[in-house]
């Protein structure tokens, strides 16, 4: 494995110097990953394992997260978006003193296209979402077609894991979870989700909602997420079938 004890030193250390800005709004009282470490950890050992040489967040809020990525890897480029001018104005304010983030105001399918575009093997953070427009799909779909082209991989935030600790987003009827993956146009075969029980070397110490999480692997040989002990390897269903409407 390619995390040290080291490592998880710092990402402890780091992790809760935060302070969490998005309590203004977010159901889980904001932090990194909200106030999950797992989710930290996971990162971690996917920057590690896989090598990636960026993280784009799509959708930043106030920028406890993105705040967290750029002191946590200050070697590595962050790049993170939203459509909220406000949104992005207090980010950059909180980041003014990282000089390897970058965070502009825009769609976030323009953002998930450029890094795709600029890096080799990023790690994407998919948390844009409130807005009138999902741009989940979108953002996957550009994805799944970069499969071909160097690689990536993504966590998806809010995500169902069928799990009762955990809790999902869900728009128009539509949740976040297997379905919505089994709807793209090229989706996925496996994703991973995180175990719950699995052997984290730190505890949770988020007592409020927690968010289920996805790891999807494009276009990148996933043989050590589907080794890895934190981590449970689950088959994307086949798409429902649709339904002919009566004329
Ligand atoms: C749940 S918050 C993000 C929280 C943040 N990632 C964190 O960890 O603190 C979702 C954000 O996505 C933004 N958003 C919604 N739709 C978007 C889009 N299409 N492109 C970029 N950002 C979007 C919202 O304005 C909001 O700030």
């Amino acid at each position: 494995m390619a995390v040290t004890e080291s490592d998880v030193q710092r990402t402890f250390e780091v992790f809760y110097r935060v302070p969490r800005v998005g309590q203004i709004r977010l159901s889980d009282g904001g932090g990194p990953f909200g106030f999950d470490i797992h989710l930290a950890l996971l990162v971690d050992e996917l920057i590690g394992t896989l090598g990636c040489d960026a993280i784009c967040e799509t959708g930043c809020f106030v920028g406890d997260t993105t705040y967290y990525l750029a002191a946590r890897y200050p070697g590595l480029p962050v790049h993170s978006c939203d459509v909220d001018p406000r949104h992005v104005a207090v980010t950059r304010r909180r980041l003014a003193h990282h000089g390897n983030a970058t965070v502009t105001c825009r769609d976030s399918p323009r953002l998930v296209a450029e890094v795709l575009g600029r890096r080799t093997r990023p790690l994407f953070f998919l948390d844009a979402h409130w807005g009138a427009q999902w741009p989940l799909e979108q953002e996957l779909e550009l994805l799944a077609a970069c499969a071909a082209a160097g690689g990536a991989v993504a966590v998806v935030h809010d995500f169902d894991i069928g799990h009762p600790r955990f809790s999902y987003d869900s728009y128009d009827g539509r949740d976040c979870g297997p379905g919505l993956l089994a709807a793209l146009a090229h989706p996925p075969q496996v994703y991973f989700a995180p175990r719950p029980d699995g052997p984290w070397p730190l505890p949770c110490l988020q007592t409020g909602r927690r968010a289920g999480a996805a790891v999807i692997a494009f276009g990148l040989d996933d043989t050590p997420l589907r080794d890895h002990p934190l981590l449970d390897a689950r088959t994307v269903p086949a798409p429902e079938p649709t339904v002919p409407v009566a004329r």
